[in-house]
């Protein structure tokens, strides 16, 4: 059977939740998930996402934030990505890559943001490396809970976009975490 070339829509944040619920769901179980160290964590709610079809069915996804955050006390303004996702059943097949390669040409066509920044866990820094995102290694401060405190949950990866990134200094997200 022939595959579809991917369709990319870019589409509004909270209309697209609907259909990506039930993928998240499958990736993040509910009821595994009061079990893990996610249990709890307050995050923001994408703005827009890239979404990656064939034939009319959702393969992939990323969302994106945009915010002026801190950056060694100096206001800087750039793009949060999160909610990375394959269907699980298509995974391994190039769909993750294609829908970040997408998104980042078009925050680099935007021109709007100094750099991308994402949260990940360990096993998924090779995917993001392999894009030409770096590890931040510096102090990382978001709110939770209406508090802002070191957030050192999971590795921070920047993207050079208008400007180059650093490995080091301090990151104040002025607020949630994506
Ligand atoms: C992480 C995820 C989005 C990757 O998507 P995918 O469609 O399976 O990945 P792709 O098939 O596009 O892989 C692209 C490349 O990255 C590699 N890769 C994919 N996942 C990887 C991982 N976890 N670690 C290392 N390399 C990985 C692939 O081997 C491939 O390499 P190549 O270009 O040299 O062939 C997907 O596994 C997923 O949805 N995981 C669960 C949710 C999750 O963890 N999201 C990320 C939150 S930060």
């Amino acid at each position: 059977m022939t595959v579809s070339a991917p369709v990319f829509l870019v589409k509004d944040g909270a209309l697209s939740w609907p259909e990506i619920a039930p993928m998240r769901e499958k990736i993040y179980p509910p009821e595994k998930l009061i079990n893990t160290p996610m249990h709890g964590i307050e995050w923001a709610h994408a703005e827009r996402r890239v979404l990656l079809y064939v034939d009319n069915a959702i393969r992939a996804v990323a969302g994106i934030y945009e915010r002026q955050i801190l950056r060694d006390g100096q206001p800087i303004h750039v793009a949060g990505i999160g909610g990375v996702m394959t269907e699980p059943e298509f995974q391994g097949k190039g769909y993750g890559k294609q829908v970040m390669l997408y998104l980042m040409e078009l925050l680099r066509a935007e021109n709007r943001c100094a750099f991308g920044l994402l949260f990940c866990e360990d096993h998924n820094v090779a995917f993001y490396s392999k894009l030409g995102w770096t590890m931040f290694e510096g102090e990382m401060l978001v709110e939770q809970h209406g508090k802002t405190g070191p957030f050192a949950f999971r590795n921070v990866m920047l993207l050079p976009l208008i400007e180059p990134t650093t490995s080091d200094g301090k990151l104040d997200l002025c607020g949630l975490p994506w």
